[in-house]
């Protein structure tokens, strides 16, 4: 299983189980994530949704070997469906972060209400470096809550960054000690599963309210170019460099 749940006290806890390839998304893994993020929104009994990983790695994205071999089709592809159901949560959504949290791994953050990121972690929004484009709304999202010239210079250049930046771009809550992480995020996640359901989930609402068709349309925008540039020439070469440990070779791309 390279995708756990499990609940306890009204948090539903959804870990990245893979490990040996640093916890990367392959589509069976989204569609799973998407069942659970469903099934736990459903459940009258879960007050919270909580993501992790292990101390050695939070996610590093997309599995690019898959996403070569399968790459998302329509609307209703496996990754798509997970975006959906978290963009558009009604629950409080938590985050533990450790180790590397690359792409999917970053923008997931943007809609996470409480993000506790060890003082170890590692970002990266490497979409321009695969030729690609961002996704989850975080075109929209992190200019937003970084302010535009912080955005661009995480978006377009797509350098990794530390978690002081990561404070500094404003999608964390707080940078703890490493080996506090989980921990943190989890005591966060019972002081809200001890509060009122309705409360919460009103509250999350009105503050997402204002953004929510926006999120939805820039959803769809940039699935149209994702989808589309994942066939073109740059990211074909990006794709076929990362498997061949080389860097890529962008001329005429
Ligand atoms: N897709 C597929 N495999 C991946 C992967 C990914 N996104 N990220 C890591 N892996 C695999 C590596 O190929 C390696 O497999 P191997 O042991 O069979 O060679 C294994 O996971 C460990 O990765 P490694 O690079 O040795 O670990 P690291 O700790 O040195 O670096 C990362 C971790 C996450 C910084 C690095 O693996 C990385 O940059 N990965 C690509 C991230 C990425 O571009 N994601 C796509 C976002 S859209």
């Amino acid at each position: 299983m390279e995708i756990l749940t499990s609940r306890r006290d009204g948090i539903a806890a959804i870990e990245f189980h893979r490990p040996d390839k640093r916890n990367a998304l392959t589509a069976s893994m989204y569609a799973a994530l998407a069942e659970a993020v469903v099934a736990a929104e459903s459940d009258d009994a879960v007050r919270v949704i909580l993501f992790h990983g292990q101390r050695e790695a939070f996610t590093a994205g997309n599995d690019l070997r898959d996403f070569m071999a399968r790459p998302p089709a329509g609307d209703d592809a496996p990754v798509f469906r997970f975006l959906r159901a978290v963009a558009g949560a009604a629950k409080p959504l938590v985050a533990a972060v450790n180790g590397p949290a690359v792409g999917i791994g970053t923008t997931l953050l943007l809609h996470c209400d409480l993000v506790y990121v060890g003082d170890d972690a590692r970002f990266q929004l490497p979409f321009t470096r695969l030729g690609l484009v961002p996704e989850f709304a975080s075109t929209l999202l992190l200019p937003l809550v970084a302010g535009y010239q912080r955005a661009a210079e995480l978006l377009l250049l797509g350098e990794p960054f530390d978690a002081a930046r990561a404070l500094e771009a404003g999608f964390v809550t707080r940078v703890v000690p490493a080996a506090r992480a989980l921990d943190a995020a989890r005591e966060a996640a019972e002081k809200l599963a001890a509060l009122p359901a309705a409360s919460l989930r009103h509250t999350k609402a009105l503050m997402k309210r204002a953004q929510a068709a926006a999120v939805e349309a820039q959803l769809a925008a940039e699935g149209g170019h994702f989808r589309r540039m994942l066939g073109e020439p740059a990211a074909r070469e990006a794709l076929a460099a990362f498997l061949e440990k080389r860097a890529p070779d962008f001329r005429g791309a």
